[in-house]
């Protein structure tokens, strides 16, 4: 009888962690989160494609809704959230990205889901600020 809930007992434990403080969260987006998105996606995303298309080059574009509506980034929410559909194989958005073009690591795209799922923090002023970068694999 108990070993049959020992299961249950397992996820609700790996789910009941703090949540992480404001500088975790912080350190999480400045080390994590910003050098994906200025390597592989300010160099077009960056305020250039005419509006409402993403500008993901501040909090205040980043956090701005789609032309359908829809938000690119919605705080615990991944699977709503039009940026990880754009970049994860077999996403469900109409618009894809050109492929080739954006291609993500399943170990990045993880990353990403797991800074929305925390609510997904962005820093203010110029840390929060985004620029393009160029790296080995976006010359
Ligand atoms: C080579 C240029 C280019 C790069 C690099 C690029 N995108 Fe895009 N992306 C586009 C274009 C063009 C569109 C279609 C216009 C639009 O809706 O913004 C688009 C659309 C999108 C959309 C859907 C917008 C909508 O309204 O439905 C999202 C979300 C998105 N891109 C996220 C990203 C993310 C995240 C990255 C980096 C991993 C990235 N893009 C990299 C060019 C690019």
């Amino acid at each position: 009888m108990i070993l049959r809930f020992l299961p249950l007992l397992f996820i609700v434990a790996a789910c009941s962690q703090p949540p992480a403080s404001k500088s975790e969260r912080e350190h999480y987006f400045l080390t994590q989160v910003k050098p994906v998105l200025q390597e592989h996606c300010v160099k077009c995303h960056n305020g250039s494609l005419p509006p409402p298309s993403l500008n993901l080059t501040t909090k205040a574009t980043a956090f701005k809704r789609s032309a359908s509506g829809r938000q690119y980034i919605l705080p615990e929410d991944p699977d709503c959230s039009l940026l990880i559909s754009a970049v994860q194989r077999g996403g469900t958005h109409p618009k894809m990205m050109p492929r080739t073009e954006v291609s993500l690591t399943d170990d990045q795209i993880g990353m990403l889901r797991e800074w929305i799922e925390d609510g997904a923090y962005w820093s203010e002023g110029a840390a929060g600020t985004l620029h393009a970068q160029k790296s080995a694999e976006n010359p």
